[in-house]
């Protein structure tokens, strides 16, 4: 992280700012050091991260996963736009507009999101309860406009008003209390700033079905098993994609039908993994927007995908 993030910074417990002292310095990018509150409590700086969280508590699956595919969804890695074309679609404004913007990535993973707001020229920081976090730094830490923490989204480390765009893409559906995670992000918006989020969709529900019953199933599994397990994608895709009866086993057991083997083993890996998994309709989320008096909610795609702009 940079030295330049600190007025940003607010002790998670106390909200006060907070200080810092930095023991290994490369460039403007501060590798090891310690965030001191008033209190006395300390967070440590560790491999060029802010450390607010102790240890990754529930997502020890995501930390394995993106430790093990810390390219794979990334588009500069395989000279490709999925990631761009994705963040197009939930955002409410062109990409040309985050030029300048202070952008804050709720549940970053690896980066593949944050990566396009440094494309586009804005400024990110990147927060994730798990190990993900080292995998963004190391594909794009260094970057003048990036900061990386490692933090929960029920307790940020963040001033209020702190931030033009925040966005969580697939992330608040992961956690213990969707509602009550998405509660914590519109007061992190400045006045006229935008919200933007994405949740699994509750309208298919034999997929639903089916799949939370595999989760269920796979749930005993070792992870490092159940992601050998993942690879049956690379060749059950080639059925799954048969006309009618493709679709029959698709539907009993969902696997990721995306092109590239490693992204579809990721995937499949990422549906069974998570300790939690809720589902949406747009209305429902709606009303979280608009409880939170959210102005031109605007729905998009993929899936859930709402967004709506705090009032100046
Ligand atoms: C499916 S991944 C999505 C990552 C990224 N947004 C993307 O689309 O590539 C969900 C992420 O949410 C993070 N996450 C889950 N619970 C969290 C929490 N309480 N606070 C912060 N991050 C959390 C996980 O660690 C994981 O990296």
């Amino acid at each position: 992280m940079k030295a330049s993030l600190l007025p940003l910074l607010r002790d998670p417990e106390s909200h006060a700012p907070l200080s810092l002292e930095i023991s290994t310095q490369d460039g403007d990018e501060i590798l090891e050091g310690v965030l001191r509150a008033p209190s006395g409590k300390t967070y440590r700086i560790s491999n060029g991260i802010g450390r607010f969280v102790p240890d990754d508590e529930y997502v020890g699956n995501f930390s394995f996963e993106w430790t093990q595919h810390q390219t794979t969804q990334l588009d500069s890695a395989h000279a490709m736009r999925e990631s761009e074309e994705r963040f197009a679609d939930s955002l409410p404004y062109p990409l040309t507009e985050l030029a300048g913007k202070l952008v804050l990535d709720v549940g970053c993973g690896m980066g593949r999101f944050a990566e396009i707001v440094l494309k586009y020229g804005g400024s990110v920081v990147g927060i994730d309860l798990s190990f993900a976090v080292d995998a963004a730094w190391k594909n794009m830490g260094r970057h003048p406009q990036a900061n990386f923490l490692q933090a929960n989204v029920y307790s940020l480390p963040f001033a209020p008003e702190s931030f033009d765009l925040i966005y969580s893409l697939g992330v608040l559906h992961h956690t213990p209390d969707p509602r009550a995670a998405f509660d914590q992000l519109p007061q992190l918006l400045k006045p006229g700033g935008t919200l933007m989020t994405t949740f699994y969709a509750a309208y298919n529900k034999a997929y639903v079905a089916a799949s939370e019953f595999w989760r269920w199933v796979l749930r005993p599994v070792p992870q490092p098993w159940l992601y050998k397990l993942a690879h049956i994608s690379i060749p059950l895709y080639y059925i799954w994609r048969l006309p009618k009866i493709g679709k029959v086993f698709s539907t009993l057991f969902p696997i990721s039908l995306h092109p590239r083997p490693e992204w579809r083993v990721l995937d499949t890996f990422d549906w069974y993994s998570p300790r939690y998994q809720f589902y949406y309709t747009h209305p429902e989320v709606f009303r979280w927007y608009q409880e939170h008096k959210l102005q031109n909610i605007v729905v998009k795609g993929p899936g859930i995908s709402l967004a709506g702009v705090r009032g100046q």
